[in-house]
């Protein structure tokens, strides 16, 4: 299509469903007979609705349909027979997987806050999905798992950023090296999970998150989201200068308003 928008086809051979409600847009893995497994076409076509996202879109939910959020790339890919309609594994350079990178990295951008509504499995992709988001709800039967190096290979949809950053380098090692299952109450605990709850009740939770969300002034949660991003790198004089430069432009905006 002329103007980038993702196809029919191209979203039922990516396993997703858009829905864009006002300033609200849900992407849905949408492939439970499968676990919702992720293949090339997922992530490009993720990237894509990143690139298309209409403007006035200030909070993005991703969540999974069945019993998993994510069981992670499409195993078939490492098959023989791999996935029909999809590109072989095979070696690859780093601009093929920075095309792959590209589906998950714009859920971080400072207009919108992403939130990741997990339940059952988030293994591998899916987990790194989960971690690129801004923020994590998830079902108390919640499983995350990062497989990667089981298979040979690191994490590599940037999810190592987001894990170390949330769990620190040791934590984020041990799981790694363990690829062993973190449950509910851990991922809390560890601050992979803003919030846990019932898994019959996530759908109410997230709605109750985004509604508090669109309450805050757009610019406002921008700068915000900006500000706080921005901490870990900066020294503390740095980030106080960040605060002032952020609340100046505010302070501006408030006041054009009023007259
Ligand atoms: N790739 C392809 N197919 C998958 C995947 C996958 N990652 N995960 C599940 N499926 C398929 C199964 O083969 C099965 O298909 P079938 O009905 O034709 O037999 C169907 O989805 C249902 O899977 P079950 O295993 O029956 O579902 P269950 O709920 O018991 O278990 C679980 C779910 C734990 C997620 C299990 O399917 C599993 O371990 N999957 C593989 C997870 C994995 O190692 N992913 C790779 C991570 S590394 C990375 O992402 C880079």
């Amino acid at each position: 299509m002329a103007d980038g928008s993702v196809t029919d086809a191209e979203f039922e051979q990516a396993g997703l469903r858009l829905t864009v409600d006002g300033a609200v847009a849900t992407i849905t893995l949408a492939r439970p007979e499968r676990r919702n497994a992720l293949t090339f076409s997922t992530w490009r076509v993720l990237a894509r609705i990143g690139d298309t996202l209409p403007d006035d879109v200030r909070v993005v939910v991703v969540r999974g349909e069945g019993p998993a959020f994510s069981a992670g790339i499409d195993l078939r890919l490492f098959t023989a027979e791999g996935v029909p309609g999809e590109d072989a594994l095979g070696p690859r350079d780093e601009e093929f997987i920075h095309g792959l990178q590209a589906g998950y990295l714009w859920l971080r951008r400072p207009g919108i806050v992403s939130i990741a509504a997990v339940q059952g499995h988030a293994i591998g992709g899916g987990f790194q999905l989960a971690l690129s988001c801004d923020l994590r709800v998830v079902a108390d039967d919640v499983k995350f798992a990062m497989k990667e190096p089981a298979l040979g290979i690191v994490p590599d949809l940037s999810g190592t950023k987001p894990l170390v950053d949330i769990v620190g380098v040791p934590r984020a090692l041990e799981l790694c090296l363990t690829t062993r299952t973190v449950f509910a109450e851990e991922a809390a605990r560890l601050g992979l999970a803003e919030l846990v709850v019932p898994v019959d009740e996530l759908g109410k939770a997230v709605d109750d998150l985004v509604a508090a969300i669109l309450a805050i002034r757009p610019s406002t949660a921008a700068a915000t989201k900006r500000l706080l991003r921005a901490a870990p790198d900066n020294t503390l004089e740095e980030q106080a200068a960040a605060e002032r430069r952020e609340q100046v432009v505010l302070l501006r905006e408030h006041a054009d308003e009023q007259r």
